[in-house]
This record gives C-alpha cells, structure tokens and sequence, in this order.
C-alpha cells in the first residue's frame, strides 16, 4: 500500500429538512493514494459531483472528515481552507473557461489569483509550457470559441495544473466529448498522472473511462459506495447488484424464462482461451445456452463475463456448474438478478 493522499471517514452529506431532505452520500469511507488513478462511477444522482465537492469542501459535509495530504480540511477555518485547496485543482464536463480571454490568459488566470506567483511574464511562460504539456502549443492566442471540446478541455486542463496541484479532480471531463476526443483527453490525463506524479481523481458515470485509465474504483449508488477496488477485480467479478448494473449494463435487459436457471462466468485474465462451452457438450454431451457474453482487455489482461442459460434436467446442470467451476481462473456463479 501507498501513502494515502485523500482520507474521507464516516462522510455524511445531506440537502434540505424535512419532506424536502435528500441524503445524497451517506457514511463515505474512502482512501485514495497518493500517485494512483481513482475512479468513481455512479448513475445519474448517485451523488458523485457532491462527492467531488465534498473532498476540496467547497459542499461542507454535514459530517465526517476529510483529510487531504494529511491536513484535515474538516477543521480548517476559512482562510486555511483556501490556502489548502490550492493543493487540489478540477476539470468539469463543461469546461468552464473564461469566454473573454484567450487560452493563455486562461491558463494565467489561476495564478493571478493566488497573486504569489510572479510577474507577468512569469506567468505567460508557465502558461506555455502548459500548452505545450497538453499539446496546444499554436494556440496561446486563440478565445474558447475558436476551440473544439476536446481543446477547450485540455486548456482546462493547464489552466488546472498551472499552479502545481497534488490532486486534480475531474468531474465527467470527457462526458461532453465524442469517443475519439475522450480516448485522447484521457490518455492526457494518464501521461499527466505519470510524468507529474498528480493524483488523479475520475468522476464518471462511463465504465469505458474508469477501464482506460484507473488503477482502482469505487461503485456510488445512491449516495452509498457499494464496493470498491482494483478496476480488474470489481470489473470482472461485481459483487454488488449496483455493480453489476454499471459492468453489465446490458445485464437487466435479457428476456429469459423464469424456469431457466442461470450462471454467471466470470473470467480473471489467466484463462487459457479453452473453448468452454464446446468442450462441455463435446465430452460431456450437456448443451449450455449462451445467454450474454461480454469481453475486454483491462491494461494488458483480458477479462469478461458471459451468463448461460442451464440446461432444465438438474442433474445435467448440476454437473455443469461442477465442471464450471473446476475451470482455473473463472468464477461461476448461480444468478437469479438478472431475469425481468
Ligand atoms: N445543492 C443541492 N440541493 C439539494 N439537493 C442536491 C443539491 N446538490 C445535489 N443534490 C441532490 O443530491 C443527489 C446527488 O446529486 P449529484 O449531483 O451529486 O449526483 P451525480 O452523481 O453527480 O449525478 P450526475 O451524474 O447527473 O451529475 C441528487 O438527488 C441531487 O438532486
Ligand atoms: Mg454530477
């Protein structure tokens, strides 16, 4: 293990009293290290922005603590706070660049603020380096408006890294972008973890993100984190129903008869690439209906999940769930939460 860089203990966050209350996270325990790439995902309303706000307290937590490089930013007083958050900056889905001023400007923008950080032409350099980092060197002198998605976000995202933060927080950085554009931000993103040693915070609803660039992931459903982990452990074998709907999205939409009992295969990454299916009715003569399958790669690894459909007669399909489960790295599981 690490050193941890971002502690949250029994965070509690809670809008409005009354018939009006929402409890949008609900006793958050979460450690994030320092250097890693954390990812976490949740459907719409899950309270991952909260989340987000919740870490540089700019939503105070109705309560539990938050501790980032070892200050806990729950008890600093304003003043303080304002000088830790420097230490962590954001990117949001939509941008949010200032409209009047170019890219370079842009990006000196930040350390104008902090006003302790040169002169002028300090800042404009810095600012060109930056450019170079996120690969718009051509475009100093260009208005957001002269800018793609994908342009406006990486001077974002110099404009975040403009004053040298730990931990840079990404709040659906690339919801608003095409696949293409998303796959090169994110790869941006990952040179950025690398080469700078930021600690990099993922907030997505898209489990494409979180399998392209984070080492570990935490699961958000209605406001509770449901499980979390390495991205190949939880990725390939969701323990959690929430999980399960985030790595199988298709999952819920099969149409099987209720009579049908199903098995989950979860495969780890160290198969051998043995034709399962044929080899059972090859040998063994028992015919299993492929009900969904579902493979990818995870850093250089492949893993996947397929769910079957058993055969009716028991004892065939109590011999196939033995013979399933003697298969070294794959998981086979019963399932019943997946009929509608
Ligand atoms: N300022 C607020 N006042 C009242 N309720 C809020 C406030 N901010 C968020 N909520 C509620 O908290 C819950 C979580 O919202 P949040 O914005 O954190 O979700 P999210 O996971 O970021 O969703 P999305 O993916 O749509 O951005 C929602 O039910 C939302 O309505
Ligand atoms: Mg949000």
């Amino acid at each position: 293990m690490g050193e941890t860089i971002i502690r949250i203990e029994h965070l509690c966050k809670t809008f409005g009293t009354g018939d009006g209350k929402v409890e949008a996270l609900q006793d958050i325990d979460l450690e994030i290290q320092k250097g890693e790439i954390f990812g976490i995902i949740g459907l719409s309303g899950a309270g991952k922005s909260t989340l987000v706000r919740c870490i540089n307290l700019l939503e105070r937590p109705t309560s539990g603590k938050v501790t980032v490089n070892g200050q806990e930013l729950t008890a600093l007083k304003e003043k303080d706070l304002r000088k830790a958050r420097r230490g962590m900056s954001m990117i949001f889905q939509g941008f949010n660049l200032l409209m009047q001023r170019t890219a370079l400007q842009n990006i000196c923008f930040p350390l104008e603020l902090n006003g302790l950080r040169g002169e002028k032409n300090w800042r404009e350099k810095r600012a060109k380096e930056l450019l170079e980092i996120v690969g718009l060197p051509d475009k100093a002198d260009a208005y957001p408006v002269q800018l793609s998605g994908g342009q406006k976000q990486r001077v974002a995202i110099a404009r975040a890294l403009a004053d040298d933060p730990k931990v840079l927080l990404c709040d659906e950085a690339t919801s608003a972008l095409d696949p293409t554009t998303t796959q090169s931000i994110l790869a941006l993103l990952k040179k950025i973890n690398r080469e700078m040693g930021v600690t990099v915070v993922v907030i997505t609803h898209e489990m494409r993100v979180v399998e392209q660039i984070c080492d570990r992931v935490a699961i958000l459903d209605h406001g509770v984190i449901q499980e979390q982990g390495d991205v190949s452990e939880i990725f390939s074998n969701p323990k959690t129903e929430a999980g399960r709907r985030l790595v199988m999205p298709n999952g819920e939409k099969i149409h099987v008869l209720p009579a049908n009992r199903l098995v989950r295969l979860a495969f780890n990454g160290t198969t051998s690439g043995e034709p399962i299916i044929a080899t059972l009715a090859a040998q063994q003569g028992i015919c299993l209906n492929i009900i969904s399958a579902d493979t990818r790669t995870i850093g250089d690894k492949s893993f996947g999940t397929m769910v079957l459909g058993l055969p009716e007669d028991e004892t065939e399909a109590a011999r196939a769930l033995i013979y399933l489960r003697e298969i070294p790295g794959v998981t086979a599981e019963e399932v019943t939460d997946l009929v509608q």
